[in-house]
């Protein structure tokens, strides 16, 4: 049975407001990066393994799906200012990185500008959907979802610096991975926020969410198989990894028992994500 959601009162949308307000003015003074400038584009490692390039695609495809998200997300949360306006912008940090890693395909010339249309065009053929259907869980899928794209960065960066590495592309993933991290900072507070107001009702939406998880539109992409194959070869994630380092981290900063998060009964999701019962 579905636990029902607590509204938020006008005090927790006021402390959400806050919450992003202080996100805001920390990105405006620290991390606010120039595409242009601050990245050394003269720097890429032409005899690079493909493979490195072949994830980077797969990454920036999935970044490329932002209208699907953005306009997807907002509605739920129109009339909750904080979170609509940290949408907005989480929107525009998102949008630099599908331009960094687009960027560095071409400048590195592992692609072309006739395969970098073919992707971007490969990406709307398909539309990205909520994965959840109320914003409560939606919160929280972006929490978890956060983190384990930080991850994939910053096990990627970890890879190529084993590999020879590249100082244009490590640029651009400690970037992206900074501004990562800080979105996982923010909805891990929120999520924090609203087990505080509503505690039954959120653990619900996160419990779902939790069993459910995969990451977002790589599955929508033609050869979407290959490429969850090829992030798994090269270990940069994997169940193993999301159940360590990124379930395991989730809890102990919620403060939440694993078992309060075990699904109900085993049939009840199927997915890569999900917690031993
Ligand atoms: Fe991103
Ligand atoms: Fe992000």
């Amino acid at each position: 049975m579905t636990v029902p959601l607590k509204p938020e009162s006008p005090a927790v949308q006021a402390k959400i407001y806050r919450l992003y307000r202080d996100y805001f003015d920390k990105a405006e003074k620290k991390r606010r990066w120039s595409l242009k400038d601050d990245i050394p584009w003269d720097q890429c490692n032409p005899s690079l393994d493909p493979a490195i390039a072949d994830v980077v695609q797969t990454f920036c495809a999935v970044e490329l799906y932002l209208p699907d998200y953005v306009s997807k997300l907002l509605p739920q949360v129109r009339a909750n200012r904080g979170r609509a306006w940290m949408l907005a912008n989480w929107g525009y940090e998102e949008s630099k990185h599908s331009m960094a890693l687009g960027d560095w395909l071409l400048r590195s010339r592992m692609r072309t500008d006739e395969q970098m249309a073919d992707i971007e065009s490969e990406v709307f053929q398909q539309e990205w959907d909520l994965p959840h259907d109320n914003a409560r869980a939606m919160m929280c899928y972006t929490m978890v979802q956060e983190l384990a794209t930080w991850l994939h960065y910053h096990n990627l960066q970890k890879i190529i610096r084993q590999r020879g590495g590249d100082p244009a592309l490590d640029k651009v993933l400690t970037l992206i991975a900074i501004d990562e991290r800080a979105h996982y900072d923010f909805f891990r507070k929120l999520v924090q926020l609203y087990l505080d107001d509503d505690r039954s009702g959120t653990l619900e939406q996160l419990r779902r969410v939790i069993n459910g998880f995969a990451m977002p539109a790589v599955h929508l992409l033609l050869d979407g198989k290959k490429r969850i194959e090829a992030v798994k070869s090269l270990r940069i994630f994997d169940y193993d990894i999301f159940y360590t380092e990124v379930f395991e981290p989730i809890v102990t900063a919620l403060k939440v028992k694993k078992a309060e998060l075990r699904r109900h009964s085993p049939r009840e999701y199927v997915s890569v994500g999900s917690v031993p019962s």
